[in-house]
């Protein structure tokens, strides 16, 4: 069920610097049904590989346990799916994707990105291991392999449906161990001028902005360019290009072409790798930093709850991501401080948190409950949410930020 990490896997070398430790915990995203028993706990500690650089976890929980059936479904907020047609818009006037090119993704979940490509006229295939979420995008018409997507999954895909022109994995490459594996099938599928884009959370954001709840057992890798710059070119890979995204608390989009491919490099690459040796990436303080922060907001954000609960006020979580439960984990705060979470997911409601058992309502449910602050654990879509919630603020409801320092959102703050 859990193994320990001891060679890096881009590099492989075994030479750590450990970061953080947040003790045994119970699976983020494993919300339970009030029959089910507690759940089990997971040693998670995150370390820093002192060769490439990889931010990684120290353990690796076996996929079976975190994917197969996989409550996360993409979601359809209007800065998600503003991204997702962008690369779509992209995909054909930047990257010249014509009609009928086939664009294969990984990680495809319910299909919501495929289908986008499907009405630009291109052909599409998913693969993706939780066969809940694969069976609801074939029933969308989006085909979709319920499967890792393993080195004999991207030649089977090849021989059915011919060569990539586009080999697309967002928001799921820092959940494969193997990711040479990963690397292996993308070049086998991918057209000579094919391109391979993998968007992942910004180890750069997660530093700057103390993103530690994002720091859960789903999440092995925590990726910088320099170090996907390495592991791709050890696959003759090229990155030619790299997008940042204001996704999940800000994300990179790397674009790499086989490197005999004719797309030109674009100076963005080269300058963004000089940041982050500027930055200080390459060294070690960062990290060291890093967390004596994380230590810091973690206590404080369990100390503000705590102290308005025992001053009589009522707090609920708003939005019940994984990293919610892995920030109440991290701060030491349960069902007598959050009293219910609300999710916009039908598949999260009327299940409970791990470990501290919280419940997950719809989120009408939670506004007629009228908490007198709603903490906001879905953070990365705080402006979208804080616009949406207008009355609650203006009834005199309150959020509470957690990161990247919390902070108490009124209606005052918000016009100010
Ligand atoms: P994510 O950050 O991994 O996309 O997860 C966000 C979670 O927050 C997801 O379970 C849906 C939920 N959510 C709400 O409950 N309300 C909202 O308005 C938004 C944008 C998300
Ligand atoms: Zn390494």
């Amino acid at each position: 069920m859990v193994r320990p990490v001891d060679r890096c896997r881009v590099c492989g070398r075994d030479d750590w610097l450990d970061v953080l430790s947040f003790g045994e915990t119970l699976l983020a995203g494993d919300f339970q049904d009030p029959a089910d028993p507690p759940g089990d706990r997971y040693p998670l500690d995150v370390a820093v590989c002192r060769e490439c650089r990889l931010m990684s976890l120290r353990h690796v929980v076996s996929p079976e346990k975190l994917f197969e059936h996989y409550l996360y479904v993409s979601s359809d907020s209007g800065l998600i799916t503003g991204h997702s047609r962008r690369l779509v818009e992209h995909s054909v006037a930047g990257l010249g994707l014509a009609e009928g090119d086939l664009v294969v993704e990984l990680g495809s979940n319910v299909g919501a990105q495929l289908a986008m490509f499907q009405e630009a006229g291109l052909r599409t295939v998913g693969v993706d291991p939780a066969r809940n979420l694969a069976a609801a995008a074939n029933e969308r018409g989006v085909e979709t392999l319920p499967e890792y997507f393993t080195t004999a999954a991207a030649v089977r895909v090849a021989e059915r449906h011919g060569p990539a022109r586009m080999v697309l994995g967002r928001q799921c490459f820092a959940h494969i161990d193997d990711v040479h594996e990963v690397l292996d099938g993308a070049t086998r599928l991918l057209t000579a001028d094919g391109v391979l884009a993998i968007e992942v959370p910004y180890l750069v954001e997660l530093l700057a902005n103390n993103q530690f709840d994002t720091i859960f057992h789903e999440h092995l890798s925590y990726f910088s360019l320099g170090t996907l710059h390495r592991l791709f070119g050890g696959h003759g890979l090229r990155v030619f290009d790299v997008w940042t995204a204001p996704v999940h608390g800000g994300s990179i989009v790397v674009f790499a072409t086989p490197e005999a491919s004719p797309r030109p490099t674009r100076p963005v690459v080269g300058e963004m790798l000089a940041d982050e040796r500027a930055r200080g990436l390459t060294g070690e303080d960062v990290y060291r930093r890093f967390a004596a922060r994380v230590e810091r907001v973690r206590a404080e954000i369990g100390d503000l709850v705590r102290g308005l609960v025992a001053g009589g006020a009522t707090v609920a979580g708003y939005g019940a991501p994984a990293k919610g439960s892995a920030l109440l984990q991290a701060c030491g705060l349960g069902r007598a401080e959050v009293a219910f979470c609300t999710d916009t997911t039908s598949l999260k409601q009327g299940r409970l948190l791990p470990g501290s058992r919280i419940p997950v309502c719809s989120p009408e449910e939670g506004t007629a409950r009228r908490p007198d602050y709603f903490l906001l654990l879905a953070w990365n879509y705080a402006e979208e949410i804080i616009r949406k919630e207008r009355r609650f603020l203006e009834d005199g409801g309150r959020f509470i930020v957690p990161i990247p320092e919390p902070r108490i959102v009124s209606a005052q703050t918000v016009t100010a």
